[in-house]
């Protein structure tokens, strides 16, 4: 064991400093994958190796809730071949990480227009879903077919129902209110955003719900990105001083 895998990095961090809630933009299979001359799907394979350890790894640091980007809206426009061995993939990950999930006391959860998945993979995580409901290690949030311009169009229109039918008063619509009609609905917000690959946008994930988190922008790409780069990020998160506009 060489000292990039030892435990002891975790003893390094403060424990009464852990983010609660860590999202990750998955971003550079594709780049990874060119890098090498091989197909692009092959950087997706490798990518699904690395969720697999820090799915592992977040939940050995004690973070409550693991939002993945793994998925976006607008992911549906790549060609047809990349989204179904996409899709193939995430039925893969689904079988093979069950029983990863119970040991490590992990609940499943996914945001987004999951009605959109095919019906196989739509089945398959809705089971995945039920089994580990009772689990309370960590939540493990997959986002797929994710937009967060989608999200809020729902929630607006959810609100503007109950607004019709009378259940909701107009002034009785507050930020916890649209928080609570979100996916995340009953979620803390996210501490800590990480984006791997080096590019400087968002790209229509959790628009509301990242007012305030930390930021960081990795320049490795994610098939490449490990554990003790994870670890590195939440050191250097415990030494951000958060104000939430305050002095
Ligand atoms: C992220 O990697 C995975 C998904 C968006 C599904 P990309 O596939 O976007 O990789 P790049 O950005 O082309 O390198
Ligand atoms: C964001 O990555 C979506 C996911 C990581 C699932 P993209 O590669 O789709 O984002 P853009 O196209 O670079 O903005
Ligand atoms: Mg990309």
């Amino acid at each position: 064991m060489n000292s990039n895998t030892s435990p002891d990095n975790y003893a390094e961090l403060d424990p009464a400093k852990i983010p609660a809630h860590v999202a990750i933009i998955m971003d550079g299979n594709g780049r990874w994958a060119k890098k090498r001359l091989a197909n692009r799907v092959r950087g997706h394979e490798q990518g699904m190796e690395v969720v697999r350890k820090i799915v592992r790894a977040c939940r050995k640091t004690g973070i409550s809730i693991l939002t993945l980007y793994a998925f976006s809206t607008e992911n549906w426009q790549r060609p047809k071949p990349e989204v179904t061995a996409l899709m193939a993939l995430l039925k893969r990950f689904l079988k093979t990480e069950l029983n990863e999930m119970m040991d490590n006391n992990i609940r499943l959860n996914a945001i987004g227009q999951t009605e959109r998945l095919p019906e196989g993979v739509r089945e398959l995580l809705h089971k995945t879903m039920g089994m580990t409901e009772k689990n309370d290690g960590m939540l493990l949030n997959l986002a797929l077919s994710y937009g967060g311009r989608a999200e809020l169009t729902r929630m607006v229109r959810d609100i503007a129902v109950k607004v019709k039918t009378g259940t909701i008063d107009p002034d009785s619509i507050t930020p916890e209110l649209i928080s609570d009609h979100l996916y995340t609905g009953g979620m803390a917000d996210p501490d800590l955003l990480i984006r791997t690959s080096g590019e400087m946008r968002i790209s229509n994930f959790l628009l509301w719900q990242i007012a305030y988190a930390e930021i960081f922008i990795t320049k490795t790409l994610w098939p490449d990105f490990n554990r003790d780069e994870l670890m590195s990020i939440l050191k250097e998160y415990q030494d951000r001083e958060r104000r939430f506009g305050k002095v």
